[in-house]
């Protein structure tokens, strides 16, 4: 049975390891690690493994996931040398390169590097992850397996793509929050009470989600649709165009791209 190790017992790493366990797969053979023990809790009443140390937790893994802030992945990358064997090493850290990963693992050639997005807490995640040449095809079946606990995964055929799976679904669920904020703003607005406002944003942006994902139709094909010449969506939509908002969408991820590219150069 495939043993799976999180360096790192917070939030990322139990939603992983709920998902995996939710699966089917077998709670005694996942391991966690962490210098809190109190944040080992909820992992161990999952049955998960709680170990002393970052190297304790590596030994015997087939896959290793660092689950630990960015500004963490050196010190715990150190602590891992000479521990892992041939396991897969996947990082989580937004912004570390391959580069420092296997640097700071002391060239260890079997490394994924991914970005995940928050909606992997309730299983719906979208990951980008682009692995080192050294990954073998077992490696990367593994590799899905283990994202895929959490939602869906994609591979992006260059690890310079990481920065824009970072500005649009690294980021985006922030995006979609910020426009839910603000049309629930409005709904009050026009007299409605804030429950009411915020039942009828949620469910509106589920189902539009929904359409979108379960058919083929092109997404601006989906809203011409629903926008009848002088209706209401009509007089809705032409505001959002007339005010910029597509210059706007372009201009928002642009400057999530580019911080994400800075964000890896100072880490290298
Ligand atoms: N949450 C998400 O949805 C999400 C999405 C995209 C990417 N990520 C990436 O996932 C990583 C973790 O995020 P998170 O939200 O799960 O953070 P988190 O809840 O803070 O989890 C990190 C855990 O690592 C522990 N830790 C600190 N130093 C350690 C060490 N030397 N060895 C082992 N464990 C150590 C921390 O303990 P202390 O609390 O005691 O410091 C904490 O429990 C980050 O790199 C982030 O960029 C997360």
């Amino acid at each position: 049975m495939t043993q799976v190790t999180f360096i790192g017992a917070g939030n990322i790493a139990y939603a992983i390891a709920g998902g995996l366990i939710e699966g089917g797969h077998p709670a005694a053979h996942i391991v966690a690690a962490d210098p809190m023990p109190g944040q080992l809790d909820r992992f161990t009443e999952l049955g998960v493994q709680a170990a002393g140390s970052n190297a304790e937790a590596a030994s015997g893994a087939d896959v290793v996931l660092l689950t630990v802030k960015p500004n963490i992945v050196e010190t715990a990358c150190g602590e891992l040398q000479g521990a892992l064997g041939d396991a897969l090493v996947i990082s989580v850290a937004a912004g570390i390169t391959l580069g420092s990963l296997q640097r700071w693992l002391g060239d260890h050639p079997a490394t994924v590097r991914c970005m995940p997005n928050t909606p992997a807490l309730e299983r719906q995640g979208m990951t980008g992850a682009y692995p080192a040449p050294g990954v073998t095809d077992a490696q990367r079946a593994l590799a899905e397996q283990v994202l895929g606990a959490v939602g869906s995964l994609l591979w992006v055929p260059a690890e310079s793509d990481l920065d824009a799976v970072t500005a649009v679904s690294g980021s985006g669920p922030a995006y979609f929050f910020l426009l839910m904020e603000l049309m629930q703003r409005a709904a009050v607005d026009l007299g409605l009470d804030p429950d009411t406002a915020r039942q009828l944003v949620v469910k509106t942006a589920l189902g539009a989600a929904t359409m979108v994902d379960r058919r083929d139709d092109d997404v601006a094909e989906l809203r011409q649709a629903v926008t009848s010449p002088g209706g209401t969506t009509a007089a809705a939509i032409g505001t959002f165009l007339d005010g910029g908002l597509p210059d706007l969408v372009t201009a928002a991820l642009g400057a999530a791209h580019r911080r994400s590219i800075e964000l890896a150069a100072e880490s290298d």
